[in-house]
């Protein structure tokens, strides 16, 4: 197939992207580089020896996105590019809607001009909301997400039904992620946060390579395991496999028709604290930390039933949290800088 991934140069796209040309599909990558580098690509194309179809631009740019479709015979879109950064989309939540939802509903219209029906959505186990009980299933009403980030992600899968609705050959798939973590095993491409970094392991990893001090450890003293927050890590690589599961699944399906969730994780809830020992066992680095205060908006612990993306999809997560750990390590000590310095 010929798969238009937007967003194809950042953390999940770029391992996706590698999956896909793996399996011998044709990619476009269309991204602004907002939050990313082209080196990916590039490092993705010497790593498959196969090559990408790379167009600079925003998902708000309509112009620019009938381009895409009008220069290229489309047969599925990848919808990673979004800004993603919780804590942020509450300083500036416009921007997260534009970006988000404009951009999404902008896309969407295009496809639908052009008439390209199979979509798949980047969601997130935050459209879960604060009162839904772990392990979270497809079948739950969606949530109320403490952030504007949340809250943009329900409002796209929201608006995927409603496409669905007025269009009875649209296939939407949403995959709904837990919290992907490592890097392709190579080393060569991983997660390259500009500043400091908002996520645990891109933190936990700048303390090993010597960039931060030592890990704040966002509370110890919640009712779980051993009083630091669970969440379902899994491999980027199991994610990005996730995503060329779910084109099989729409390819063998020719009469599928609306909008399937899927939620992608492990399964199993793993606290700070065994995070941070586990890292330190399969990298043999010392990981200095200090318990902080809780931080604004986190629950205690959420994990996915991910049995429904097992039966229907035929994917599960395979790799291990040794394997995550390892990769992240591979990734940070080879590129302390990540692609290119943002200090
Ligand atoms: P990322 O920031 O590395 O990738 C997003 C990419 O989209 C970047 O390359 C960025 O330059 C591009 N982009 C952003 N706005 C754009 C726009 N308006 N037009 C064109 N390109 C644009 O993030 P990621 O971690 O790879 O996340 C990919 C997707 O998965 C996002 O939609 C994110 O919300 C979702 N997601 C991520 C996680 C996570 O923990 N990383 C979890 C759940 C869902
Ligand atoms: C994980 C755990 C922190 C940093 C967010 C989004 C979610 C999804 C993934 C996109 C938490 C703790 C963290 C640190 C810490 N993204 N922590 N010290 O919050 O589960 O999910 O990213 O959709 O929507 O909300 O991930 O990596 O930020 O935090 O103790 O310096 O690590 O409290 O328990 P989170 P995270």
């Amino acid at each position: 197939m010929k798969v238009l991934v937007t967003g194809g140069a950042g953390y999940i796209g770029s391992h996706t992207v590698l999956c896909l040309l793996q399996q011998d599909h044709q990619v476009v990558v269309y991204d602004n580089l907002c939050n990313a580098s082209v080196e990916s690509i590039t490092r993705v194309e010497k790593l498959t020896d196969k090559s990408v179809e790379f167009v600079e631009g925003d998902i708000r740019d309509r112009a620019a996105l009938t381009e895409v479709f009008h220069s290229h015979q489309v047969d599925a879109v990848i919808h990673f590019a979004a800004l993603k950064a919780v804590g942020e989309s509450s300083q500036i939540p416009l921007a997260y809607y534009q970006n988000n939802v404009h951009g999404s509903a902008t896309l969407l219209e295009v496809m639908a001009e052009n008439n390209v029906q199979n979509f798949i959505f980047s969601s997130s186990a935050t459209v879960y909301g604060e009162s839904n009980e772990p392990p979270y299933k497809e079948t739950m009403v969606l949530g109320q997400p403490a952030s504007p980030y949340g809250t943009s992600k329900v409002m796209v899968e929201n608006i995927m039904q409603d496409v669905a609705k007025s269009n009875d050959k649209f296939r939407g798939i949403s995959l709904r992620y837990f919290n992907p973590i490592g890097a392709h095993e190579s080393g060569q491409i991983g997660e390259d946060p500009k500043g400091i970094p908002n996520n645990l392991l891109p933190f936990v990893a700048q303390v090993a390579v010597g960039k931060r001090e030592k890990l704040s450890v966002f509370g110890d003293d919640y009712a779980t395991k051993d009083g630091s927050c669970e969440r379902d890590y899994l491999h980027v690589m199991d994610l990005a496999e996730g995503h060329v599961a779910a084109l099989n699944w729409l390819a063998s399906k020719p009469e599928f028709t609306g909008v399937e969730a899927f939620n992608l994780g492990t399964g199993t809830g793993i606290s700070v604290f065994e995070i941070v020992n586990s890292f330190e066992q399969a990298t043999e680095q010392k990981i200095p930390f200090e318990v902080a205060p809780r931080r604004q908006g986190d629950l205690p612990a959420f994990w996915a039933d991910a049995n429904k993306a097992k039966e229907q999809l035929n994917w599960q997560a395979k790799r291990s949290l040794t394997d995550m750990m390892k990769d992240t390590w591979r990734w940070q000590s080879g590129n302390p800088q990540g692609y290119v310095s943002h200090d």
